[in-house]
Formats: C-alpha cells, sequence, structure tokens
C-alpha cells in the first residue's frame, strides 16, 4: 500500500510535531523535507556551492550535528529560492512517499509540488507572533542567545521568502485541509489532524 500524508506551512506553525505525532500513530514513516535545505544550508556557510551540496547530499548528512539553528534555518531558506537545489532534492522526496507501507512528509511545498497525488494534505498555521514565541523557547531551551524581536523577525523573513519564491512557493494545495493551530494546544491540533487522516485511510 503507498499512502502518502502531505504536511505544510510555515516555520513553527507545529507541522513538525504533529507529523512525528501522526506518523507514529498510523506506523507511517516521516520525512521532515526541512531537513534536506537545511543540510545543503549548512554546506553552504563554508561557501560550498548549493547547488553541488544538493547534488551530492546524503541521508547521513541529515543525522549529523544540530540542523535546527537559526542561522541553518536562514541559510535552507535561501537555497529553497533555487530552481536547481529543488530539483536535485525531488527524487529523494518522491522515493521516501512511495516507500511501502505509507510515509508522512513535512515542508512547504509537498501537496503543492512533491506529492500532488497524496491521499491525504494538511496546511498547517499560526499567526506569526504565537509561531514566534514557540520559536523563542525552543531556541532558548537549547541554550541560544536570542531575543523575542530577533526571533519574529527572523520568522517574519523566512515566511515572505518561502511564500514569494517563483519555484514552489509556500501555499495550500487547492485540496489541502487547513489547520490553524493559533489557539489551539498541541493534543488538540494533533487530535484534528489525526481525524482528518483516518476518514481517508483505506478501509480494512
Ligand atoms: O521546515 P523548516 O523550517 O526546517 O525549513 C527550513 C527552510 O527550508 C524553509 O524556510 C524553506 C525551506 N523548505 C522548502 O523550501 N521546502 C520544503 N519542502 C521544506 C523546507
Amino acid at each position: 500500500m503507498s499512502f502518502t500524508v502531505a504536511i505544510d506551512g510555515p516555520a513553527a506553525a507545529g507541522k513538525g510535531t504533529i507529523s512525528k505525532a501522526v506518523a507514529a500513530h498510523f506506523g507511517l514513516a516521516h520525512l521532515d523535507t526541512g531537513l534536506l535545505y537545511r543540510a545543503v544550508g549548512r554546506r553552504t556557510l563554508d561557501g560550498t556551492d548549493p547547488v553541488e551540496a544538493a547534488r551530492s547530499l546524503t541521508a547521513e548528512e541529515l543525522e549529523q550535528g544540530d540542523l535546527r539553528t537559526a542561522e541553518i534555518a536562514q541559510a535552507a531558506s535561501k537555497v529553497a529560492v533555487l530552481p536547481e537545489v529543488r530539483a536535485a532534492l525531488v527524487d529523494f522526496q518522491r522515493s521516501f512517499a512511495r516507500r511501502a507501507g505509507g510515509a508522512v512528509l513535512d515542508g512547504r511545498d509537498i501537496g503543492t509540488v512533491i506529492c500532488p497525488e497524496a491521499e491525504v494534505k494538511l496546511f498547517v498555521t499560526a499567526s506569526p507572533e504565537v509561531r514566534a514565541e514557540r520559536r523563542y523557547l525552543e531556541l532558548v531551551g537549547k541554550g541560544a542567545d536570542v531575543t523575542r524581536a530577533q526571533v519574529l523577525a527572523d520568522v517574519r523573513e523566512r515566511d515572505a521568502r518561502d511564500a514569494e519564491r517563483s519555484t514552489a512557493p509556500m501555499k495550500p494545495a487547492d485540496d489541502a485541509v487547513l489547520l490553524d493551530t493559533t489557539d489551539l494546544s498541541i493534543e488538540a491540533a494533533l487530535e484534528k489532524a489525526i481525524a482528518v487522516i483516518q476518514e481517508k485511510l483505506p478501509a480494512g
């Protein structure tokens, strides 16, 4: 059985947490596609050409070191604008999506470009302020030296770049279910996501 769940949305809307939890709930494999762009972004920090970095990316690199820093997030968003970088990462994502047993992929363009045939599409959002607060607490929890204002500015800058690029911009697919988590606890958001997926699961 190939069963694909596409979960898109802006930074810190809760899609990572929701994706991981629904994958565990339904026994599906999970790929956080942001890690691919982050790994490419990290390589460019030492001057490596982004297209070269994307073409030679290995699965092991996704596991090495902390890719979830503010600096790498910005670098990821910048390399993600380049059509050749995106093209180099398509096959890996599509093969993952088609794996036996089904998969959850989260990112920005999964429902629109990577898996337009996905059985379930969710677009998870929240207000920029709520997302920035969540990301701020996460970064401070890891010992990062950041201010709320900086994190909010970063979130807004990345939202604009991700949504306004011409190749595969972040946007909900026409058939995506919108899930606004601004006023939802993680438990409530998860419950809604599970209900949407449950409805689309093949019977038996
Ligand atoms: O989901 P994330 O915050 O880890 O993603 C980091 C950056 O990577 C994001 O700002 C835009 C880019 N990205 C993308 O363009 N397409 C995806 N499917 C996933 C991430």
